[in-house]
């Protein structure tokens, strides 16, 4: 096999670790070491529980948030688990939990949070030094809910655009998501201890090569395009010290990487030396085999350390009670588990921490606070591309008459996208706490902005306005709800390669063209220029979507993603007091172009992107 890569990922073990750890391995009974491996769903087990059990991990799923969301009760649960975990007698060791979230885009589950762009915006900003500022500010506006690790980032290298995921790849160029890679965990981690959250790249490997881009699909690659393209972004994670790795749900010709010893062991943990622990995705051992037991025992051999069995945490236990007991799973497979394990949490200076209410970062006043607003307001800027602007439209004048339309343009929600605040997102300004829509930016900076409701467009009168700004596009979704299947085969299709279960959840849509995904954009577009408004459309989107008939119809068009909670920095733009940057992070396919993948045909080329000058 390739030995093109060896490691020369920093260890952060040492022997001070080691010693510690070896001390607690000798006085751990198999309970207490099945249940480090074990991590559990905050719904679903209680403190009491996590204790009896000797749970290794919590997590919040997306969207899981104790009492009102507000902060100080993510920090008052965050004190629960850990007294409970640390509480020690004769029959519990006392290690601390590590409790886990999806921090994706900014502390995004918390209400107050800031929510930066997701990755696909990020990508178009090319800026390596703001993913360090970025994963900076994420790390402590998580330390501020008491939560010490985040699953993130995801370093998949997506190559469709039918694929739901894709707003949570940075580009379909695995040199750029791997130039992101190592700043990003380099800011989220820190130097550990007060200032820093443990990091988890996602998904290992090749989750954004699935065929058709089903989500939890099919990658069918020779191993050295898998390298290549999906493993190249771990290299440089892991030399910076990434301490978890999370693996895929998806299949790599035919086998599950959820049971891929190859995968896992030979490569993971052997070529790359990783020494920290393998976490199995959310439910992902389910799909090994119908026979859960045969399942745990599937995942534990094949190299999963820790398993994110949310519900059905204590059927995992006792299974995989009962495989060591048979010999089925070696108890050095499971010493090795927790060995990893422990080394993340000695390494990380979590088995010294106080309580989390008491750490430095605890509940702290910059958690959506003004500085990383601004920070955010600055990625936003970076992250917009301009993909048409005749006549220069843009920047909008100080003089001009400026209407505002469309349903996303008062709408923080759709802004946002997937995984804030609940798993597919939110809709409206209501659920989400702080951040400005991009209306309001508008409003802030502009003294003649109208802002006129999508069905009212048509009694307006066009003299009254210079310029019209309509804020289209989708509207928010999460992993494979948010894939595009185009055809009604495509499922039986992918999954037909596959070794093993596959999970089929309702797709967003059956078309990549904006037209006939969201046809009232395009109504809007047509009742603007039929009353020959010039129009600058904003794109809100998880991917780049087949849009010539919007582009004809319009003077100026932004591609903004999925902004997050800081709306002026489109208004910034847009008005000229900042200049466009981002390039495009994919290929942007023409309406033409077949099963609307990417390509030479492109319609705008990666890298794309017009600005002012
Ligand atoms: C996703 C992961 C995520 C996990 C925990 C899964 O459905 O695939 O990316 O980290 O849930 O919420």
């Amino acid at each position: 096999m390739n030995k093109a890569v060896e490691s020369k990922h920093i260890n952060f073990s040492n022997q001070v670790v080691e010693k510690r750890i070896e001390q607690l391995l000798e006085n751990m009974s198999l309970a207490q070491k099945i249940g480090q491996m074990t991590q559990a769903e905050r719904l679903f087990c209680s403190p009491e529980q996590a204790r009896k059990f000797h749970i290794g991990s919590i997590l919040s799923g997306g969207g899981s948030c104790p009492g009102d969301n507000q902060l100080a009760d993510w920090v008052q649960m965050a004190d629960e688990y850990w007294h409970a975990s640390t509480s020690k007698d004769e029959r519990h060791l006392g290690i601390p939990i590590i409790y886990g979230v999806d921090a994706i885009h900014g502390n995004n589950n918390v209400l107050g949070a800031t929510v930066f762009p997701h990755n696909i915006g990020l990508g178009a900003a090319r800026n390596p030094e703001l993913m360090q500022k970025l994963a900076s500010a994420t790390a402590r506006e998580v330390l501020a809910a008491g939560v010490d690790w985040t699953f993130a980032p995801t370093l998949a290298v997506a190559q469709s655009n039918r694929w739901g995921r894709m707003y949570e790849s940075y580009s379909q160029d695995p040199v750029l998501v791997a130039n992101y890679a190592a700043p990003f965990v380099d800011g989220l981690q820190s130097s550990y201890d007060d200032d820093g959250v443990i990091s988890c790249v996602k998904h290992w490997v090749g989750d954004g090569g699935t065929t058709k881009g089903i989500d939890q699909g099919e990658t069918t690659l020779s191993y050295q395009d898998l390298e290549r393209v999906h493993m190249l972004p771990y290299y440089p994670a892991l030399e910076a010290g990434a301490m978890t790795v999370m693996v895929s749900f998806n299949s790599w010709n035919g086998d599950k990487c959820h049971g891929h010893r190859f995968l896992l062991q030979q490569e993971l943990k052997g070529r790359l030396a990783f020494s920290g622990f393998v976490v199995s995705d959310f439910d992902g051992i389910d799909y090994l085999s119908q026979d859960y037991y045969e399942a745990v025992a599937l995942g534990v051999n094949a190299g999963i350390d820790m398993f994110m069995v949310p519900e059905e945490w204590q059927r995992f236990i006792e299974y995989l009670t009962q495989h060591v007991e048979i010999g089925s799973v070696s108890m050095s497979r499971i010493d090795d588990a927790v060995r990893r394990i422990l080394r993340v949490k000695a390494a990380s200076g979590l088995l010294d921490q106080v309580k989390p209410s008491a750490r430095a970062w605890s509940n702290h006043s910059s958690f959506g606070g003004e500085k990383h607003r601004q920070l955010a307001k600055n990625a936003v800027a970076q992250s917009l591309v301009l993909l048409k602007n005749d006549n220069s439209i843009l920047p909008i004048k100080k003089q001009n008459r400026v209407l505002v339309c469309g349903k996303n343009a008062d709408n923080i929600g759709h802004q946002c996208g997937g995984f804030t605040i609940a798993w597919q997102g939110v809709s409206g300004n209501e659920d989400i706490a702080g951040g400005t829509s991009i209306l309001n930016g508008l409003v802030g900076f502009h003294e003649q902005v109208t802002y006129v409701e999508q069905d009212r467009v048509e009694q307006i009168e066009p003299n009254d306005f210079d310029v019209a700004v309509a804020v289209i596009g989708e509207t928010p979704y999460a992993e494979g709800l948010g894939d595009i299947r185009t055809n009604e085969n495509d499922i039986v299709e992918a999954g037909s390669q596959i070794r093993g279960l596959m999970k089929v959840l309702e797709p967003y849509g059956t078309s990549t063209k904006l037209s006939e995904l969201h046809p009232e954009d395009l109504r809007l577009l047509r009742s603007l220029s039929d009353k020959n408004i010039p129009i600058v459309a904003v794109l809100i989107s998880g991917r780049p979507l087949q849009i010539d008939l919007e582009l004809d119809l319009t003077d100026a068009f932004v591609a903004a993603w999925l902004p997050g909670s800081e709306g002026q920095g489109v208004a910034e733009v847009l008005l000229g007091k900042l200049d466009f940057v981002g390039k495009l992070p994919f290929d942007w396919p023409r309406d033409s172009a077949e099963n609307s993948e990417r390509g030479l045909n492109a319609r705008f080329p990666i890298g794309y992107g017009l600005n002012y000058r």
